[in-house]
């Protein structure tokens, strides 16, 4: 009897409120996104002002938001490309699913439209502030998160409450503007705010996709205090203070971030907040050619180049063999390294043994002439599988990720490299480099187009040591830390 119930009761919980076919209903209107409103009435996309509206009392966010992915949401042609591919594949099913993080007022006002001629694969169109992504006025009338009614019962697949209308939510608790009303949200000043849409979990298996928040809802960051805003919503220079004192950023002394956080606003505020949310991307907005990409691109790479630390040791093995070990410690990211499309995204070593005679021992992680990383690469990402073990990197196919090998936060790696070491040789060299791209050469011409973007690599860190031959003492060394001129980006 005991067991029936229980039999019972799984088939209940299997067959909860997920699934692309679930129907619409009062407590999911746009399935298999997770967005509601409170505002009771059918919305239009004029519920929601122009991010130029906000401008002209916000120029500081303005400059910051403009050019960043946020404002590129909905645009990006790699995701408008992908998207098409699932719209196609999956019938439809997954357009609000997609479009609820991209474009949550497109979703909410069912004003998306595909259109198979756009693109290579096809592509979406929207109306008026839809087509800004995610936007000013998105965020700041998200008045609540869904979490609760979610098939993981966990912040993610735009577990947003939309509340458009007059009242702008923040973390000012007495704003006062002569434009609009305003109200104090905690909601805003925590890391659960963004994990709304910085979580996917798959629609129909539950898998965890991309789990940025929930990386960081388990890290020592979370633990201090430490949220998404205080690393994004700063300068670069300020977010490595945070991370290397452990400190969220309104708490560090000197930290020079004050300011009017609106035209006509009441005193200068302890802490304006930067609107630039500077990830890893530097690819995408100068390839749209958006104003403000140049700037967003360079504060994306010097993040890059302040996140990884790497270190070196060489052991003799037997006869000439020697192992070289790469230890790539994750040092300032909240999160995993790399996070969110960890199937997609490339963080990679190369790794490159010489010796005094300039005989090459041994090269591993050089990307060819065709841009393409060679097959014994070593690179920190998750391999993602179908139902049936294929390899995919296309979201809605994913079942399980067959081997993990990000970094987690504060962790490390260790990579092992085996080679020859001539008799006749005095000294060698080891020259580690980790790199960093958004997707491989094969990704995007896959989505874009055959030549459409030759991707470029970011250098994030370099070491080089040279040993002695005999006694493996380290001769000489150099690394990116030593002087401010890195190699930024091959393309
Ligand atoms: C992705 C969501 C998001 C977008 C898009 C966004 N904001 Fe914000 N904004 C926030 C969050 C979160 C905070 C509060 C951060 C904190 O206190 O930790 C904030 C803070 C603010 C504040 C309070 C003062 C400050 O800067 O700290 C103002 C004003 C503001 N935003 C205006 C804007 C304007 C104008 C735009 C568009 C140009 C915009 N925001 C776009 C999330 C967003
Ligand atoms: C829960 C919110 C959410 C949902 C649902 C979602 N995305 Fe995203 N998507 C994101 C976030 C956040 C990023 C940025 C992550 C990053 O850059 O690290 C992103 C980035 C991407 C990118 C990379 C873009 C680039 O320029 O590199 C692609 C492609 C993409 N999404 C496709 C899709 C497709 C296709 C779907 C539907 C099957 C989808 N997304 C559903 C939140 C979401
Ligand atoms: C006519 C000028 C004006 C316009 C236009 C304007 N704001 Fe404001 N806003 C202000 C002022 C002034 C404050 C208060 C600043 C303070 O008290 O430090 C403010 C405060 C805010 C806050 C903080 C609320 C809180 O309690 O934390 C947010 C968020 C915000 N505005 C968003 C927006 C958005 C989004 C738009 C565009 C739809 C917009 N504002 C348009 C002047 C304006
Ligand atoms: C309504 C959904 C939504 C919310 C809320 C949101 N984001 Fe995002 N965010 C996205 C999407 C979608 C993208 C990816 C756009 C793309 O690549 O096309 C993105 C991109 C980013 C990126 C750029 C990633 C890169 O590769 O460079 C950062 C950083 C980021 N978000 C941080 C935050 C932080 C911090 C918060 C909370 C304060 C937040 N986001 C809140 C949807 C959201
Ligand atoms: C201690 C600082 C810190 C905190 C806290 C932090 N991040 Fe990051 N984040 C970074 C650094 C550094 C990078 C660049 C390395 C990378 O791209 O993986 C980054 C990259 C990203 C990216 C781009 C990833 C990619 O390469 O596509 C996204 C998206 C992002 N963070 C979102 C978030 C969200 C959401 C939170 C909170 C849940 C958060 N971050 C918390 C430091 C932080």
């Amino acid at each position: 009897m005991r067991n029936y119930w229980l039999a019972l009761l799984t088939l209940c919980v299997g067959f909860g409120p997920t699934g692309a076919s679930a129907e619409s209903s009062p407590e999911q209107p746009f399935p298999p996104s997770y967005i509601t409103t409170d505002v009771g009435k059918e919305l239009l996309v004029t519920d929601w002002s122009d991010p130029q509206i906000c401008a002209g009392c916000h120029p500081r966010q303005w400059k910051g938001w403009n050019g960043s992915m946020h404002s590129i949401a909905f645009n990006d042609p790699v995701f408008q490309a992908e998207w098409a591919l699932a719209e196609k594949e999956m019938k439809g099913e997954l357009m609000n699913h997609c479009g609820g993080c991209h474009t949550p007022i497109g979703v909410a006002t069912q004003t998306i439209k595909f259109d198979p001629k756009m693109g290579k694969h096809g592509g979406f169109t929207s109306e008026g502030v839809a087509n800004h992504g995610v936007s000013c006025d998105v965020c700041h009338t998200i008045s609540g998160s869904n979490l609760l009614k979610t098939a993981v019962l966990e912040h993610g697949n735009a577990s947003i409450v939309l509340s458009p209308g007059n009242i702008k939510r923040g973390p000012l608790r007495d704003a006062k503007s002569p434009f609009h009303e305003t109200a104090f949200s905690d909601h805003h000043t925590k890391s659960e705010f963004c994990g709304n849409c910085h979580n996917i979990f798959h629609t129909t298996n539950n898998f965890p996709v991309e789990r940025t928040y929930d990386e960081w809802k388990y890290s020592v960051y979370a633990q201090k205090d430490i949220q998404c805003q205080d690393c994004h919503m700063v300068p670069v220079e300020t977010a490595i203070r945070v991370a290397d004192e452990l400190t969220p950023a309104k708490k560090l002394k000197d930290h020079g971030l004050g300011g009017i956080a609106g035209m006509g606003g009441v005193r200068p505020r302890g802490l304006v907040h930067d609107h630039g949310f500077v990830g890893g991307n530097a690819v995408v907005a100068p390839l749209m050619g958006v104003q403000g990409a140049e700037e967003h691109k360079a504060e994306a790479i010097k993040r890059l180049q302040h996140v990884a630390e790497l270190d070196l040791a060489v052991k003799h093995q037997s006869g000439p063999l020697h192992k070289a070990t790469v230890t790539v410690h994750n040092k300032r990211a909240g999160h995993h390294i790399p996070t969110s499309l960890t199937f997609i995204r490339q963080i990679w070593l190369e790794v490159v043994v010489t010796d005094d005679k300039g005989r090459e021992l041994l090269r591993s992680g050089t990307l060819d002439e065709n841009n393409n990383l060679p097959e014994d690469t070593f690179i920190f990402s998750n391999k993602s599988v179908d139902e049936n073990g294929k390899p995919t990197h296309k979201p809605w196919r994913i079942a399980r990720f067959e081997e993990m090998n990000t970094i987690p936060p504060r962790g490390k790696r260790l990579v092992d490299y085996a080679f020859n070491l001539p008799e006749d040789a005095k000294s060698f060299t080891v020259t580690s480099r980790l790199h960093y791209r958004s997707f491989g050469q094969d990704v995007a011409d896959y989505l874009l187009g055959e030549g459409a973007v030759k991707v470029p690599s970011v250098e994030m860190e370099m070491l080089e040591r040279q040993y002695g031959a005999k006694d493996l003492k380290v001769v000489a060394q150099r690394s990116s830390n030593d002087s401010a001129e890195r190699v930024a980006v091959t393309n």
